[in-house]
């Protein structure tokens, strides 16, 4: 195998997508509908598909408020079994390109047609389509790739941090309906990078900007179970060029660019904004 891999993280990507079947089991999984990997990737992967638990992850601003209660899904995963950020040298010196897969399922050591197959084909795939309009898109490989991204993004000069979503000791992967707790806080983002994790061997993230008005916020969660979340959300102010079919729309019952839409973060996602980031507290 070489590298110095171990069968550790290969044993870790088994584990992460036995994890995604037992999810899609409940709904239908797909890497898109797994994170949030793009609004328009997300709403063309979802014609005509069912819903999956990692989309009940929607509201409306409206419902922004101290005591509203939302359902949400937040997945809990064990980072031990989760794949692994390699140092930016030794994961250049791998392919990354769908042209390469025989060789790459030949150096993991999977089969063609494998679940582990299918998913690294699925990500490949989605890192090498186009960006849509207004989008600048990179799926990077390692945490150095990933700031040089945002700094490009955010310009030479900029300082910037990242900001997600935190579990609480009482998260399980289980939907339920969580209460804001406090004044959501405005996070400063006039321009932010999310970076949602892809299914691989390693870990990989599709990092994208999106031009347009946003807004971020800090969210004090209390779920029914007495877990604690404190979630970023976003709310896309202008939702008029999305795909009519986003799942968001059919779970809010809203027409494009009738109103934004919000959606937390999964915990697993990270979200570069210019610092300092917080407006108030
Ligand atoms: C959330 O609460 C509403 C009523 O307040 C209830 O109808 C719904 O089933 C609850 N959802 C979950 C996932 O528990």
């Amino acid at each position: 195998m070489g590298l110095g891999f171990s069968s550790s993280w290969s044993l870790s990507f088994c584990v992460l997508l036995v994890l995604m079947s037992a999810e899609a089991s409940k709904g239908e999984y797909s890497l898109q509908e797994h994170e949030d990997g793009g609004e328009e990737a997300m709403a063309r992967k979802h014609i005509h598909t069912h819903m999956d638990m990692s989309m009940r992850i929607f509201f409306t601003i409206t419902e922004l408020k101290v005591g509203k209660r939302i359902p949400v899904y937040f997945s809990k995963r064990d980072p031990a079994t989760s794949p692994h950020l390699l140092p930016r040298e030794e994961v250049e010196s791998i392919p990354f390109s769908s042209a390469q897969l025989p060789y790459l399922l030949q150096f993991f050591g999977f089969s063609q047609g494998s679940p582990q197959a299918i998913a690294m084909e699925n990500t490949l795939r989605h890192c090498e389509t186009e960006p849509i309009e207004g989008e600048t898109k990179s799926c990077v490989t390692s945490l150095e790739s990933m700031l040089d991204f945002s700094q490009k993004i955010f310009g030479l000069k900029a300082s910037f941090e990242v900001i997600s979503t935190k579990l609480g000791e009482k998260t399980t992967s289980l939907l339920q309906n969580y209460t804001i707790l406090k004044l959501p806080k405005p996070i400063s983002a006039p321009k932010m990078v999310a970076c949602h994790t892809l299914p691989y061997p390693y870990a990989v993230f599709y990092c994208h900007f999106q031009e347009g008005e946003n807004k971020v916020f800090e969210v004090s969660l209390g779920g029914e179970n007495g877990d604690r979340v404190e979630a970023v959300a976003v709310c896309h102010m202008d939702t008029s060029q999305w795909n009519q079919d986003h799942v968001s729309f059919r779970l809010l019952g809203v027409q494009p660019g009738a109103s934004p839409v919000c959606h937390f973060f999964p915990a697993d996602n990270l979200i570069w904004v210019p610092s300092p980031a917080l407006i108030q507290d």
